[in-house]
């Protein structure tokens, strides 16, 4: 079984005068399972495309392992592919669809039936072989499908997608599956999803994708906890963002002022010079209710049964604040409360126009 690294070079992809890819570069690693994450119509299908080999990119340069492979087509680039719709062949048996790239591939008669086997076996469909493709449920056609891509161990597995038609409950069953497969059989996988938990759920390190262009590549935890900017900050979970100025930086401490004249102090690196003007980031996960802090009115309260969560009137903006239910009552809608910002959880973003209400979400 083959795992091959993947490398992107300042691909770009015009459709006349959309930039549906601009200069995208990064590196997925042997064996990683990496995700492009990113709101509808950012180029995550074009870019899965051009790796690909569906579509040839207007500019850059395609490598597999020290392969260019800008120009080798498909068939001889060793991927398998998972879509959102499953594509399967309704005429076939489940069996039949696993066995289809086998055949194509003139493999031996006698290895295709074990090899398809194993196949369903490893997705959990063993013994369903003979079913017609619509007596399996969603859940089931789309591990067909995995098993389809996986039984011809490519060196690249490419999903597009892959669990958006499923339910709710079925997306969050199929995806540890997949993450278990995916383990498994340790093939680099190129994932795309616009939805963000499944790309923190899943992926060992993500991209970030805005109109065609890279906001920032990391893990899960980097992306989530150092986000590069506002977009990626509200894009990935909810953030408080506030205008601020710069008023101290010692080593990796730094002190910024609200609009408000309330002072945040935190902690990380940060490039932004006293006087400069920044946004603050918070999550609400990291503004809690406190003896001293800002000073914030609670508007709202909402009981989700692990947390409450507070909406608060907070240096001029309404933010976003969450406590954890460890069975106190709940606090009071109108009380003026002090709200500590933990110092490690806080980061300082380039600065941008943000809507007033400071709680941005996707
Ligand atoms: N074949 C095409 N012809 C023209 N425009 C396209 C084509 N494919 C994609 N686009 C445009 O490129 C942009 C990125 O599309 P796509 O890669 O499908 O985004 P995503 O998968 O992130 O939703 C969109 O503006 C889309 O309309
Ligand atoms: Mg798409």
């Amino acid at each position: 079984m083959g795992m091959v690294e993947v490398r992107l070079e300042s691909l770009s992809k015009q459709y006349g005068s959309v930039t549906a890819v601009d200069s995208v570069s990064l590196t997925v690693g042997q064996g990683e399972f990496f995700s492009l994450l990113g709101p509808s119509g950012c180029g995550k299908t074009t870019t899965l495309r051009i790796v690909a080999g569906l579509e040839q990119p207007s500019a850059g340069r395609l490598w597999f392992g020290d392969r260019d492979v800008t120009r080798l087509p498909t068939h001889e680039r060793r991927i398998g592919m998972v879509f959102q719709s499953y594509a399967l062949f309704p005429h076939l048996s489940v069996a039949g669809n696993v066995a289809y790239g086998l055949r194509a591939r003139h493999e031996a008669r006698a290895d295709i039936g074990p090899k398809v086997e194993r196949a369903l076996e490893r997705v959990r469909l063993g013994g369903l072989g003979q079913r017609r493709v619509h007596e399996l449920s969603g859940g089931q056609q789309q591990r067909v499908a995995l098993a389809r891509a996986m039984v011809l161990e490519p060196d690249l597995l490419l999903l597009d997608e892959p669990l958006s038609n499923l339910d709710a409950a079925l997306r969050t069953e199929t995806r540890a599956e997949l993450r278990r497969l995916q383990r498994e059989a340790a093939t680099t996988s190129l994932y795309v999803t616009h939805d963000q938990e499944e790309a923190l759920a899943l992926s060992d390190r993500l991209a970030v994708l805005r109109d065609g262009r890279l906001q920032q590549v990391g893990t899960p935890r980097e992306v989530y906890s150092q986000p590069a900017n506002a977009f990626v900050a509200t894009f990935l979970g909810r953030a408080n963002l506030a205008p601020a100025t710069v008023a101290e930086r010692v080593g990796d401490t730094w002190t910024v002022r609200l609009d408000n004249g309330e002072h945040v102090t935190g902690s990380g690196h940060t490039d932004l010079a006293p006087g400069s003007r920044a946004l603050l980031c918070v999550r609400p996960e990291s503004l809690v209710p406190a003896e001293s802090g800002l000073v914030g009115n609670i508007l709202d309260i909402a009981f989700i049964g692990q947390r409450y969560e507070y909406e608060v009137s907070l240096a001029g903006q309404r933010w976003l604040a969450c406590e954890a239910n460890r069975g106190q009552s709940a606090r009071e809608r109108g009380a003026t409360t002090r709200w500590a910002v933990e110092p490690d959880a806080v980061r300082l973003l380039p600065y941008e126009e943000v809507s007033c209400d400071g709680v941005a979400e996707p």
